[in-house]
């Protein structure tokens, strides 16, 4: 259904040259195929999007239950993002114990400082120690109301500030029902990059996380998932190169738990999750990075 395979190689034919990227520690085996077209190795990443969920006792507990979960755990990023009053207090746990998991929020304002009630400016995220950043999430979008340019002003705002960032989009059940999936994340994605230079992709991570599928158990198939995420890969291909396009981390997010992640994740174009409810149990989490880690070990 996809006119787009960009990313899409058979394994068969491949041989693999280990060769390293320093763009924000990051490391990629990049594979030759047999007419020399190139296809990165992208190291998983996992987040965990705690929502408006914990409070300070049970945010603490299930950030020191995922630092030890993951003690030994290497072969993937993983962050979580709490929400904003306790990011202080996450950080410390994570620094005491010594995890390497990304601290992230859930969401900021562009603009510098000034009379914007209620928001959160980048520095004020930098200051707390953040270093991921989720943008137009659904429910900034859907409850919100956030639109196409204000997640374009967000996003261009955190990549110049030098921080990750993690764009989500997603299609909506009608828009599904309709068929207009690919016309509708094609949109999202490109608006939300517009003046966006190539550089700047070296930090972006794109969670495709359909809207129907988030906290309702009806996880998309394998396949469709697959075939969006390769859809987004084609269009990154023809907004910069398939070289940035091979680098950027394009997660999946809508009810990932420990017995589906493993399915989605070997996905050719599937490089991780954003888990929602599964994140809140520590347990869980945990399972879902170790998928994460072993799928990545495995692909072709
Ligand atoms: P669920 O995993 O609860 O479906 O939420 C997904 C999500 O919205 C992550 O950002």
């Amino acid at each position: 259904m996809s006119g787009f395979v960009a990313g899409m190689v058979p394994a068969a034919g491949r041989t693999r040259r280990a060769v390293h990227h320093t763009a924000f520690h990051r490391t990629y085996a990049v594979v030759l195929t047999p007419k020399g077209t190139s296809v990165a190795t992208r190291k998983p990443f996992v987040g965990g999007n705690w929502k408006m969920n914990t409070n300070r006792t049970t945010g603490s507990d299930l950030a020191r239950a995922v630092s030890d979960g993951l003690v030994n755990l290497d072969g993937l990023d993983a962050a979580v993002f709490p929400p904003f009053p306790y990011l202080l207090t996450i950080r410390s746990i994570l620094r005491d114990r010594g995890a390497s998991i990304r601290l992230g929020s859930q969401d900021v304002y562009h603009q510098q400082d000034g009379a914007f009630t209620g928001e959160v400016s980048i520095a004020m995220l930098k200051d707390c120690g953040v270093q991921s950043v989720l943008v137009g999430h659904s429910e900034r979008r859907h409850v919100m109301g956030e639109k196409d340019e204000l997640i374009n002003k967000k996003l261009r705002a955190l990549l110049d500030a030098g921080l990750e960032a993690v764009l989500c989009v997603g299609e909506t059940q009608e828009e599904r029902e309709a068929g207009h999936q690919e016309i509708v994340n094609a949109r999202q994605v490109r608006t939300a990059l517009a003046e966006i230079p190539a550089p700047y992709t070296d930090r972006l991570i794109v969670a495709y996380e359909p809207v129907w599928a988030i906290g309702t158990g009806m996880t998309a198939t394998p396949q469709d998932a697959q075939e969006m995420h390769a859809m987004i890969r084609g269009l990154l291909a023809r907004l910069y190169s398939q070289a940035s396009a091979d680098r950027v981390r394009i997660i999946y997010g809508g009810s990932v738990k420990p017995d589906n992640a493993a399915e989605l994740f070997s996905q050719t174009d599937i490089d991780g999750g954003l888990i929602g409810g599964a994140s809140l149990k520590s347990a869980d989490f945990v399972a879902i990075c170790k998928a994460a880690a072993e799928t990545a070990g495995a692909k072709p």
